[in-house]
């Protein structure tokens, strides 16, 4: 760990990994794959304590340094995590020894002699003011943030064709991470379960698969998004209801109508679709 040297440490500018090392940390594969890439949309779908966090304000950091100019806002579902991730950004520059040196500092924002900037922006929509030239945008614990705060930073994007790095771990099958997930194909896509996380040791995980269960397990630590937790059946049990090997309940809609009142569409799918053989059925 030393102090970064903008004349002799060219190289550092050019490969985030080294970066990376004089900052204190070995990059993991993926994450030396991430700090390198310059893909627009990254995803990454990470266990708890996989090194998301890290590894993005790595990003942050080398982006605002070495890109004069760029501006990086920092969301997450409050204002207090945004600060957190933002205080971890600040650790990074202050150890490096401020190779640019800073010209406004506060809890929420750094602004760089060479006109860089690094935001941390509160986590509801009232209170986003509106930013352009966004050259990256970070939305961390991103499963926990509203749809309508998504939609609201997203648009800042659009002009400066800034860079978009969606973070989490799961949480259930719902909101724009799960959506983001379902169109991975899109994306840089990054997964990485605890159990490929050399920091997280086998005998922890084993012990917090027992104490809390499988459901959330494996949504905390091997990336899977199951059924929201604190619903009653679980995805799996749900659909493996559903056969084709039973007769539906009653008989079809049409020929029992005059019988049972107006079939609307919410009753609809109880009734078989064809005239089965009259025997089958009884009202
Ligand atoms: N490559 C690495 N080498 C050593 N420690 C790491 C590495 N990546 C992450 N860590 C450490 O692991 C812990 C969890 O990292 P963090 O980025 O907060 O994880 P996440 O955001 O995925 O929960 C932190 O203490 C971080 O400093
Ligand atoms: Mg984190």
């Amino acid at each position: 760990m030393s102090h970064l040297n903008f004349a002799s440490d060219l190289v550092v500018g050019l490969d985030p990994v080294r970066f990376a090392r004089v900052a204190g940390i070995e990059p993991d594969d993926w994450q030396a794959r991430l700090l390198r890439s310059t893909a627009p949309r990254i995803l990454l779908n990470v266990t708890r304590q996989g090194g998301k966090s890290s590894t993005v304000g790595l990003l942050a950091c080398h982006t605002v340094l070495y890109e004069p100019g760029a501006l990086v806002l920092v969301l997450s579902p409050s204002e207090r995590q945004s600060k957190e991730l933002f205080r971890r950004i600040l650790a990074t520059y202050r150890m490096l020894g401020r190779p640019v040196p800073g010209t406004a500092e506060n809890a929420l924002s750094l602004e760089l002699e060479n006109g860089s900037r690094v935001v941390a922006l509160p986590g509801k929509e009232g209170t986003i003011r509106g930013y352009s030239g966004v050259r990256l945008l970070i939305i961390d614990e991103a499963a926990k943030v509203a749809d309508d705060l998504y939609r609201a930073v997203r648009p800042m994007l659009a002009v400066s064709g800034g860079r978009l790095a969606v973070l989490s771990t799961p949480f259930g099958r719902r909101g724009f991470f799960y959506d983001c997930y379902q169109d991975r194909a899109n994306w840089e896509y990054y997964e990485v379960p605890a159990t490929a996380c050399p920091r997280i040791p086998a005998a922890f995980l084993a012990e917090e698969q027992r104490a809390m269960g499988a459901l959330w397990y494996a949504s905390e630590y091997l990336c899977e998004f199951v059924e929201n937790i604190n619903s009653v059946f679980t995805y799996a049990d749900v659909m493996g209801a559903f056969t084709s090997d039973v007769a539906p309940l009653f008989a079809p809609a049409e020929s029992v109508a005059a019988a049972v009142g107006p079939i609307t569409p919410a009753v609809r799918p109880l009734f078989a679709l064809e005239a089965p053989p009259a025997e089958e059925f009884r009202l």
